[in-house]
C-alpha cells in the first residue's frame, strides 16, 4: 500500500523507469527485433506490454495463444529490459459481445454503444466480470515467475472513455449498492428529498439509475450514482487484483490513473490510492490556451498526494502532439524533457510515454510516439534518446519524497456535487477556481500538496480551500481545529454549503465553516456574465491594491472576522468582500468574490505572510523549482520553462547531475534548460 513508508517498487528494476507502451502485435516480429536494439539504444528499461491484446491471447473462448507474449517477454529480458504486464480486460474481443450483448454498455439516453473501439463495458455485467477474472488468471498462472516480470497493469484507465452505464443489470446493482449505503428505502427517499416534486419510493425496485429526464433530474441520486459507478469500477479492479496478488505474491499490482482534472473527472482517485500497491498516472498536455507546464505540475502534485506523498509513476505521456484534441501542435524543443523532469521533481520514478513505436493503422496513427513515422533520424528520437540517458544520471533520487510548502484541499465528490444543473450561476467552476488558486501558488514558487477534506493537515503551515461546495461536519471540524492550533486557511466562496447529500446544512451559509471562518453569509449575489466589482480597504484597514472580482459576491455578515477588503460596487456594496478572522493561535481568510491573477496573488500573498512562509522573491517567473529528500540526500530540480537564461541561489553547494558540474551558491539554468543538484551535507 502507498501510505506506508516505501511504496513498492516495480520488480528487478533498479534505475529510474523510461520507456512506454509497446504494442508490437501491431508489427511483424523482425521489427521487435530492431525494437529492443533501439529501446537498449534509448535506454529504456521498461515497457508496458499487453494492455489491449486479449483478441490475440485468448481468440476463441477457452483457447489461448501465449507463444508471441512468451517470446516477446523473452526478448525483453535477455536484453534487459523489464516488463509491465497488462490484464487486457479493457477490450474484450468481438466473440465475447456476441455471447453477451448485453456486456455493451447503456447510456444514460438509453442508446447501447457497439464494439469497434475500446472500453465498451457494463462493469455490473456478470459474464464480463467472469472472463475478465478467467483471462487475468490465465496470465498470473503463466507469467507469475517469468524473469522479466515488474509488475501488472490492470485494465486501463478505469473511467475514461466512459465510466457509468446506465442498463437494467447496473440498475440491479444501484439497488444493491443503495442498500449497503442507506439502508432502507425510506433512508434513500430522505438522503434524496424525494419529498420534492413527488418522487417518492415505496420500493428499492422502483428505483433506476438517473436516465435521461425532461428537466433537471433528482441531484442526489445522480451524486449517488457517481459514487456508485466508481465504486463499481473500483470492484472490478480489486477482482482482478486479489487473482493477481493469489498468483503472482510479491509483484506490485497497479492501474494506471488520470489524475489531472480535465482528464478523468468520475474517479475518486482519494479512495483509488488506497486499493493500488503503486500510484501510477497518464498526463497529457491540454493545450487550450492555459499555461500546461502549471497544470502539469497540479496534475503530478495531485498524483503524488493520492500516493499518499510516496513515490509514485508516470506511466503515459507524450513525446510530442496528441492526436485527440481539436488541434495538437507538437512539443517545443526541450519541452519534452522540461515535461518529464517536472513530474520527476514531484516525485515520479521515471518517465513512460505512449507509446513506442508510432502506428500504422487504427485510431492513433498520428499520436506522437517515441520511434515516430520519421524514424531515428529525428528530432523526437533525439531527445528520446537525450532523455533516458538523463534519467540514467538520476537513479539516486529513487525513494526520496518531494518536499512540499502547502495544501490544497481537494474533493471528488464535492466537484461532483458542484458540477450538478441548477446552480447559483454558471459561471462557477470549481475546476477553474482549483486551477487559478493552484497557478497563484506556483507562481509564488510554493510546493503544494492536495488534501483530503478530512485529512490531517498539521504538517502545512498553509492550507488553500479553493471551493468546496459539499462539506461535512468532520470537515468542519478538520479546518477549525487546524486553524485553532495554528494554520493559515484561505477558503473561496460556495464552500461548506451542503453535506454529503446535497442537503444545504442547517443555520445560514456556510454551514460548517460559519465558526472557523467568523461570519455567516446571508445571500448569494452572483454576477452578470462579464460583470465585474471592485474591492478596497474600509477605513482604518491597512491600505492595499483594489481588487477587482467577478462571477460571485456575497451578502457577508462578520461575525468576529475583521474586513480586510469590502465592496466598492455591487448589491453588497460597502459589505465585507475579503476577511481574516483570528481563532485561536492561527488565522482563517475568508474571499467572498472570484479573485484571479494579480489580485488573487495580493490576497494570498497575505495569507503566505500569516502562515510564516518566507515569500521566493528571487526566483523569476516560470521557473520551477521543486526539492526531492531522503535517506541519500536532497535534490533541488530547477527547470526553466521561460524564455530567458535565469540562476537560482542554492542554500548549500553540491553537484549538477545532469552536466556533472559542480554547483556552489547560484546555479546557471539557461532558457528552456533544466538542472538537477545533489547537494552536499
Ligand atoms: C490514453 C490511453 C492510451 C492512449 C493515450 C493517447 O492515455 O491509455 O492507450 O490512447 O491515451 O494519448
Ligand atoms: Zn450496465
Amino acid at each position: 500500500m502507498p501510505h506506508s513508508e516505501s511504496a513498492p517498487t516495480p520488480v528487478g528494476l533498479h534505475k529510474l523507469a523510461f520507456g512506454g507502451d509497446y504494442n508490437p502485435e501491431q508489427w511483424p516480429e523482425e521489427v521487435w527485433h530492431e525494437d529492443v536494439r533501439l529501446m537498449r539504444e534509448a535506454g529504456v528499461t521498461m515497457v508496458s506490454v499487453g494492455i489491449f491484446s486479449w483478441a490475440l491471447l485468448e481468440p476463441e473462448p477457452g483457447r489461448y495463444d501465449f507463444g508471441w507474449l512468451d517470446r516477446l517477454l523473452d526478448l525483453l529480458h535477455v536484453n534487459g529490459i523489464r516488463a509491465d504486464l497488462g490484464t487486457p480486460t479493457v477490450a474484450p474481443p468481438a466473440w465475447f459481445y456476441r455471447a453477451h450483448p448485453e456486456a455493451l454498455p447503456l447510456s444514460r439516453d438509453g442508446v447501447r454503444y457497439a464494439f469497434g473501439s475500446r472500453g465498451a463495458i457494463c462493469h455490473s455485467s456478470a459474464p464480463y466480470r467472469a472472463a475478465a477474472a478467467n483471462i487475468t488468471e490465465q496470465l498470473a498462472r503463466r507469467y507469475a515467475s517469468h524473469p522479466a516480470l515488474a509488475m501488472w497493469h490492470v485494465h486501463n484507465e478505469y473511467g475514461v472513455p466512459i465510466s457509468a452505464c446506465y442498463c437494467d443489470n447496473c440498475a440491479v446493482h444501484f439497488r444493491h449498492w443503495l442498500t449497503g449505503r442507506h439502508g432502507s428505502v425510506d433512508a434513500v427517499n430522505e438522503a434524496w428529498g424525494t419529498a420534492f416534486w413527488g418522487q417518492r419510493y415505496n420500493t428499492l425496485d422502483e428505483i433506476d439509475p438517473p436516465r435521461t429526464t425532461p428537466t433537471v433530474g433528482n441531484p442526489a441520486q445522480q451524486l449517488d450514482y457517481a459514487r456508485f459507478a466508481d465504486a463499481t469500477l473500483r470492484e472490478n479492479f480489486t477482482a482482478e487484483r486479489d487473482i493477481l496478488h493469489r498468483l503472482a505474491p510479491g509483484i506490485p499490482v497497479t492501474t494506471n490513473f488520470m489524475t489531472a482534472l480535465s482528464q478523468c473527472e468520475s474517479i475518486d482517485y482519494w479512495a483509488w490510492g488506497r486499493e493500488v500497491d503503486l500510484v501510477t498516472n497518464d498526463h497529457y498536455l491540454i493545450t487550450d490556451g492555459r499555461r500546461t507546464h502549471v497544470n502539469l505540475a497540479m496534475a503530478a502534485d495531485l498524483t503524488r498526494s493520492v500516493a499518499g506523498g510516496a513515490p509514485w509513476l508516470l506511466l503515459e505521456h507524450s513525446t510530442s502532439g496528441v492526436n485527440w484534441q481539436p488541434r495538437n501542435p507538437a512539443k517545443r524543443p526541450g519541452e519534452m524533457a522540461r515535461n518529464s523532469l517536472s513530474h520527476v521533481a514531484r516525485g515520479s520514478e521515471g518517465a513512460m510515454f505512449f507509446q513506442w513505436r508510432q502506428s500504422r493503422r487504427g485510431a492513433e496513427k498520428f499520436h506522437s510516439a517515441m520511434v515516430p513515422h520519421a524514424g531515428t533520424d529525428s528530432r523526437v528520437w533525439r531527445e528520446v534518446s537525450a532523455l533516458g540517458a538523463d534519467l540514467g544520471l538520476l537513479d539516486g533520487i529513487r525513494g526520496t519524497r518531494t518536499v512540499a510548502d502547502a495544501a490544497m484541499l481537494w474533493d471528488w465528490q464535492s466537484w461532483w456535487a458542484q458540477s450538478l444543473e441548477w446552480r447559483p450561476s454558471e459561471d462557477h467552476d470549481a475546476r477553474e477556481r482549483a486551477d487559478t488558486y493552484y497557478a497563484s501558488l506556483y507562481d509564488q514558487h510554493l510546493t503544494v500538496d492536495f488534501a483530503h477534506p478530512e485529512a490531517d493537515l498539521s504538517a502545512y503551515p498553509l492550507v488553500v480551500v479553493p471551493a468546496l461546495y459539499l462539506a461535512t461536519e468532520e470537515t468542519g471540524r478538520n479546518l477549525r481545529r487546524y486553524v485553532e492550533n495554528g494554520g493559515t486557511l484561505v477558503v473561496s466562496y460556495f464552500s461548506g454549503i451542503v453535506d454529503a447529500d446535497d442537503a444545504v446544512h442547517p443555520g445560514p451559509y456556510p454551514g460548517v465553516l460559519r465558526d472557523v471562518l467568523g461570519l455567516t453569509v446571508e445571500e448569494f449575489s452572483p454576477l452578470g456574465e462579464g460583470e465585474t466589482v471592485r474591492l478596497t480597504t474600509p477605513e482604518g484597514a491597512p491600505e492595499g491594491p483594489d481588487l477587482t472580482g467577478d462571477v460571485w459576491t456575497d451578502v457577508v455578515i462578520p461575525r468576529g472576522a475583521e474586513t480586510v477588503w469590502s465592496y466598492a460596487d455591487g448589491i453588497p456594496a460597502g459589505r465585507p468582500a475579503v476577511t481574516r478572522h483570528q481563532l485561536g493561535k492561527g488565522t482563517a481568510w475568508y474571499v467572498s468574490t472570484r479573485l484571479s491573477g494579480p489580485h488573487l496573488d495580493t490576497v494570498l500573498d497575505r495569507a503566505r505572510a500569516d502562515a510564516g512562509i518566507a515569500a521566493r522573491t528571487g526566483l523569476a517567473h516560470d521557473v520551477e523549482v521543486v526539492r526531492r529528500a531522503g535517506e541519500s540526500g536532497t535534490y533541488l530540480f530547477a527547470i526553466n520553462h521561460s524564455g530567458a537564461d535565469t540562476e537560482v541561489a542554492l542554500d548549500a553547494p553540491g553537484t549538477e547531475l545532469l552536466t556533472g558540474k559542480p554547483a556552489a551558491d547560484r546555479l546557471a539554468v539557461p532558457a528552456g534548460a533544466v538542472r538537477v543538484v545533489r547537494l552536499d551535507g
